[in-house]
């Protein structure tokens, strides 16, 4: 029945995987961005956009030619000019390519930056889960200081505690850095050659045996108990890193739980590897994480500048506050409503209403000549605590009713101070 000519009258839906935004849950989604971007503004961070895509080789050298994202979840396409582009998967790649690009590692270090949009992944749509979704993150560029590590899992705790939520629990790990990583790899591979293993995990083990412990099939998890575990191969300088973001987070109150088997879907992380998890969530649990990268911009062809950051899922995050049984934050409403009854009235209504706004007072008015009872019902619905109901003959009488809708109580309020006294009230 869907035919595509002009005579096509089938309706649309949002593509599989995404979905729309509709208030209040589209002002919640501004308020729970706020929240994560508030203490990072408040913590010297300044704010970088990239465009939506970029040149496919990016992620696939950024992210990691054997990560799942960069195999099975890209929105990978070539332009009419033919170059290879992919909707992006992630936001630390762009904003590293944006920081080489412009220079700004050149200046004063760290850099540090924050941003905040639309994220894109081919995955499996479920609760949680969607192909296009939105974050905030945060970078710090050009430090190994491992108080930079600790501040970012300051900084995140304090926007999730802003937000009201208590579930959300912080793992730590460490991957160790160049020093400690190959005689842990080798340890890993060496007991999961051990294993019986279908093709596919035995092939990873070859090529990427960290991935390995990502893996969440029950049985795999199972073998993994006595795996090795990274921590115990930290180089004394990997250690002292470690102790430090952890004594560090200790000193500023944040709990954390250890996870030697933390390991993360992308491939750039070095050292500090850390994930924020809700547990009213089901399986897509993680509401946020991050860690450090020191080698990625190597890896996408600059000088050595280490770097470290997160991303917190927007979307996840008001379904955990959801889960929490938290109020929508970011619903507000107007603060007056304007009732005209009548023509004359409806003008008249209109420039009150656009006075109050240029003075700083949420307004709105009933449109389309509605009568009292379903103009009343609107000033209701708006969530305004003051209605002003004005006729042809208050107009006359130079006066306007403000009605309190919380008490019921009226009182007649001369046109040329109302403007003011409205706005002592609210
Ligand atoms: P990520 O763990 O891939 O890290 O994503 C961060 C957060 O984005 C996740 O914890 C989750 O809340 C949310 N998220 C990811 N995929 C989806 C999805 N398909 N649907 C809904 N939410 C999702 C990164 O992206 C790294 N760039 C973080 C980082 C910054 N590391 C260092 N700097």
């Amino acid at each position: 029945m869907t035919t595509n000519h002009s005579g096509d009258r089938r309706t649309f839906r949002a593509p599989k995987g995404t979905f729309d935004l509709v208030p209040p849950r589209g002002e919640a989604m501004l308020a729970v961005r706020d929240a994560m971007a508030a203490p990072l503004r408040s913590a010297g961070y300044g704010y970088v956009e990239t465009p939506s895509f970029e040149e496919t080789t990016l992620f696939a050298r950024g992210v990691g030619e054997s990560t799942d994202i960069v195999t099975k979840e890209m929105y990978s396409f070539t332009t009419r000019g033919g170059d290879d582009v992919t909707l992006r998967p992630e936001g630390t790649a762009p904003v590293l390519r944006a920081v080489l690009e412009n220079g700004l590692h050149r200046g004063a270090l760290p850099v540090k930056l924050w941003y905040s949009g639309s994220y894109y992944r081919y995955e499996r749509p479920q609760k949680g889960r969607y192909r296009h979704f939105s974050q905030v993150g945060a970078e710090i560029l050009g430090t190994e200081d491992p108080a930079s590590d600790a501040e970012l899992i300051v900084l995140a705790v304090d926007a999730y505690r802003a937000l009201g939520l208590t579930g959300v629990r912080v793992l730590l790990n460490s991957l160790g850095s160049h020093e400690s990583r190959p005689a842990y790899r080798a340890a890993l591979q060496d007991y999961l050659r051990g294993l019986d293993l279908d093709d596919e995990t035995a092939r990873r083990v070859e090529i990427n045996p960290l991935r390995v412990l990502d893996d969440k099939r029950s049985e795999i998890q199972k073998a993994l108990a006595s795996a090795p575990v990274v921590t115990d191969f930290l180089s004394p300088s990997d250690r002292a890193h470690h102790d430090t973001v952890r004594s560090l987070l200790t000193s500023a109150g944040v709990e954390f739980e250890d996870d030697p088997r933390l390991v993360r879907g992308l491939d750039y992380y070095t050292r500090t590897l850390f994930e924020f998890v809700h547990d009213g969530l089901g399986s897509q649990s993680a509401v946020g994480g991050g860690g450090r990268y020191d080698g990625l911009s190597e890896l996408i062809g600059g000088p050595a500048l280490p770097g470290v950051g997160w991303a917190l899922g927007a979307d996840r995050t008001l379904l955990a506050m959801e889960a929490e049984g938290l109020p929508l934050p970011g619903v507000t409403g107007v603060q007056v409503f304007a009732v005209p009854l009548g023509d004359e009235a409806a003008a008249w209504a209109f420039g009150l209403v656009t006075q109050l706004r240029r003075a700083g007072v949420a307004a709105d008015f009933a449109t389309g000549g509605r009568g009292l009872k379903g103009a009343m019902k609107a000033a209701d619905r708006s969530g305004a605590r003051y209605a002003v109901v004005v006729g042809e003959r208050d107009l006359a009488a130079g006066v306007a009713q403000v009605k309190d809708l919380a008490t019921g109580e009226q009182q007649a309020i001369s046109l040329n101070g109302l403007v003011t006294h409205l706005q002592r009230l609210v």
